[in-house]
């Protein structure tokens, strides 16, 4: 048996990937190793959405180089191959710089990868450059074949993007919108399930401008799409990342108010508070188009927690534009969200535009608009203190503690050496991928300690 090393690095749709990539590749004979220096193929499935992502797949390709030659001179040399974003913008870059790579492949052309180690010294190393955009999805050549149980399991059933945000690269390295079959998006939840699934995160760059054809011919949305998923009794919990503003159809917000299987939970990103901006980033809405929608969703579903992505230091943006952003996060209260200095990504409109903002101040607006943040996240989990909720329990971790998930998407601990949570499981015993009833004795920033309710026992 060979043995393949995978490094991920970026959104969750690469991590759905690289899981695509080692089932392919046990196929062709290699199983996982955790460890890069014993493997015979060296993947790195990399990120292109910021500069700091590219710069790591660099320098982790320099220390590949290096442990390379250090390496055991008995040992044939690993294939060493370049995956995802980085490869897809930047492939003849990453031979022409890094020489020691035998296997550049976008990632939409992964499905190539088998054939293209089989050629590796075989031909000249230039023609095993793979960043097609082909015409048949590489979804009709995966088995999608779930080898490992996983409770909670990445769904990808939507790629790439036609919106054109002035500052991203998406369009240009995952291609254009394309939605996968109801059909086949069917058979991969049938799989997973089979692999004791008991969660499905449904992703997409616009995963909320899924679209499929049902027996009829009509047109579905993704409020469709999780009503059919959640028919299987064995799905406890979905959920769908990440979404877009002008895609929030009323299918899919009617569907968090009559689906208890779609967690109430949105992730929606503005990235700006300042319309101003927002019109630079040719985001096409404007912030009073976002509140509306988050108006809308929350008349349907008022408990739902709404997260988002925010970019500080756009060219041109004023301190009078980041205070609108800072007004905007205490309206909306965010429960959590993410935030980035703005990168320039060479080949993006917003590359060229004047009035860049200085390291510095993206800086300090950064650490203004985090703190801004935590500060709502925090308010958010203290108002589970003494509630009960209902916990999908995800795993163990190395303390012994049992991980779970809140229907708001908040870690939540529950430690087994508390006396009441060993009673509890004195009497249950196989708890992992259900959903219990756990009340919260602890919050802090970033998670929930809870215990197990005795009564729910009965
Ligand atoms: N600079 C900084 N952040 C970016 N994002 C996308 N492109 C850039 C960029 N050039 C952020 C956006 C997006 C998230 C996935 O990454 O906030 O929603
Ligand atoms: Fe990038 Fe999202 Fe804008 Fe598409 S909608 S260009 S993926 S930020």
């Amino acid at each position: 048996m060979k043995r393949l090393f995978i490094k991920t690095y970026g959104c969750q749709m690469n991590f759905y990937d690289s899981e695509q990539i080692s089932n392919l590749l046990s196929s062709s004979g290699y199983s996982i190793t955790e460890k890069s220096e014993d493997a015979d193929l060296i993947l790195l499935n990399t990120c292109h959405i910021r500069d700091k992502a590219v710069e790591k797949t660099f320098s982790d390709l320099g220390r590949i180089k290096k442990s390379i030659q250090l390496s055991d001179k008995k040992k044939l040399k690993p294939i060493v191959a370049v995956a995802g974003c980085v490869a897809q913008a930047q492939g003849e870059e990453i031979m022409k710089r890094s020489p020691w790579v035998d296997i550049v492949v976008g990632p939409q052309s992964y499905t190539d990868l088998p054939s293209l180690i089989s050629k590796v010294n075989k031909v000249e190393k230039k023609k095993l450059i793979n960043i097609d955009f082909p015409t048949i999805p590489k979804f009709d050549f995966l088995e999608h074949d779930v080898k490992e149980k996983k409770i909670s399991s990445f769904l990808t059933i939507q790629e790439g993007c036609d919106k054109f945000c002035s500052f991203c690269v998406v369009p240009y390295t995952r291609g254009p919108e394309y939605s996968r079959s109801i059909e086949s998006v069917m058979m991969e939840v049938k799989k997973l399930i089979k692999r004791g699934t008991r969660e499905i995160i449904l992703l997409g760059q616009n995963v909320n401008a899924w679209t499929s054809r049902d027996d009829r011919g009509s047109l579905i949305t993704l409020g469709n799409l999780i009503d059919e998923i959640s028919k299987y009794d064995e799905i406890l919990s979905i959920r769908y990342t990440t979404s877009h503003p002008l895609d929030m159809d009323l299918k899919l917000i009617e569907t968090h108010q009559n689906n208890k299987k779609l967690m109430p939970y949105l992730h929606l990103p503005i990235q700006s508070g300042s319309n101003n901006i927002l019109a630079k980033m040719n985001r096409k809405h404007t912030v009073d188009d976002y509140l509306k929608i988050i108006d809308k969703v929350k008349k349907y579903k008022p408990d739902i927690a709404i997260s988002s992505d925010f970019i500080v230091g756009f060219p041109g943006e004023t301190d009078q534009d980041h205070s609108e952003t800072l007004e905007l996060i205490k309206k909306v209260k965010f429960e959590s969200s993410y935030s980035f200095k703005y990168s320039v990504r060479p080949g993006t409109p917003s590359a060229t535009y004047e009035k860049q903002v200085d390291e510095k101040i993206k800086n300090v607006r950064l650490q203004e608009l985090q703190s801004e943040l935590k500060k709502h996240q925090f308010v958010f989990n203290q108002k589970f203190l003494n509630s009960k909720m209902s916990i999908l329990i995800l795993h163990k971790n190395k303390k012994n503690q049992y991980v779970g998930k809140s229907p708001y998407n908040q870690t939540v601990i529950i430690d087994e050496k508390l006396e009441s949570n060993q009673k509890y499981l004195n009497k249950c015993k196989n708890i992992i991928g259900q959903m219990i009833d756990v009340t919260i004795i602890s919050s802090f920033q970033n998670s929930l300690e809870g215990k197990f309710s005795l009564e729910s026992l009965g």
